[in-house]
């Protein structure tokens, strides 16, 4: 029977994982040496293990390399909720590193298999070396929107590209998707609008799969409400939530801003942890 075990940065996520799937989860103690260094240490994984752990920043890196590290003895699959470094998945100008590419080399070093939660761009699941699935929780989303009794829904996507995830999102309510559309009108002033359906009197949604710093969201908004919108409200998978975003989108006159628990942020209302088991026990 598979174990569950995570970094600190995934516990939340980790113990519904377990709990939805009934597996035991793995006390962990995580500290640090007098230098700084980090020190974990497990209690015992078993034979299989799932080792959960979202890459935030450096210090939940070096702590997922340390987790999988310990859990060298046993048949691991790797899940990482939220991969940050992957929007760095080209190469834009000579002497950059393919940060995805580094990222994915380093975390597929012990592990037999990887699981990532709405990628960037699932190309980048290629970086890994060990086989490497993508999971979206697009349906998890319209399932709680679809709690809010919102008034004529409209799921926007902040760009032409991401208006696929905005119609998974839409998919069981049959709710109308579009996206936003910017038009220059001078070198400071930018537009945006619905590409093709009228938010005037419409609930909105903006999904994406990363809010980082919500410069695009927050900017929208306004401009929504210009438009007749009657709410506008933002969710995402990933809430990373970059210099003060959570609060820049509400002040932008956002209603709510909903995010999942591949980084455990307050505003954490979905879980991705069905999804997880579900695909686990696909495979
Ligand atoms: C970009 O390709 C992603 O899908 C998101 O749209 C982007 O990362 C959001 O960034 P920000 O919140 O800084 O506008």
């Amino acid at each position: 029977m598979m174990k569950v075990v995570s970094t600190e940065y995934s516990q939340i996520l980790a113990a519904r994982v377990a709990r939805e799937s009934g597996s035991e989860l793995v006390d962990v103690r995580f500290s640090r040496f007098p230098d700084g260094e980090q020190y974990l240490r497990t209690g015992p994984v078993g034979d299989e293990v799932l080792i959960i752990g979202s890459v935030t920043d450096s210090n939940s890196l070096i702590q997922l390399l340390l987790l999988i590290d310990a859990c060298e003895d046993a048949r691991s699959t790797l899940l990482i909720p939220y991969m940050g470094y992957a929007r760095q998945d080209k190469q834009f100008r000579p002497g950059e590193p393919l940060s995805a590419r580094a990222i994915a080399r380093a975390l597929s070093r012990g592990v037999n298999d990887v699981m990532t939660i709405n990628i960037h761009d699932r190309d980048s699941l290629r970086f890994f070396s060990v086989p490497a699935r993508n999971l979206s929780i697009a349906a998890e989303i319209g399932d709680y929107l679809s709690g809010l009794s919102l008034n004529d829904p409209l799921i926007l996507a902040p760009d032409d590209g991401a208006e696929y995830f905005a119609m998974e999102v839409a998919l069981t309510n049959g709710w109308d998707t579009d996206h936003l559309e910017k038009t220059r009108l001078s070198a400071e002033e930018v537009r945006m609008e619905p590409a093709g359906i009228t938010a005037e009197g419409r609930d909105v949604v903006i999904v994406d799969d990363i809010i980082s710093t919500g410069g695009t969201l927050a900017m929208a908004t306004g401009m929504l409400y210009e438009k007749g919108a009657s709410c506008v409200y933002a969710a995402c998978v990933h809430g990373v939530f970059a210099s003060g975003a959570y609060g820049r989108l509400r002040a932008s006159g956002i209603r709510e801003v909903f995010a999942s628990d591949t980084i455990e942020q307050g505003c954490s209302v979905f879980s991705a942890a069905r999804e997880v088991v579900s695909s686990i026990r696909r495979c």
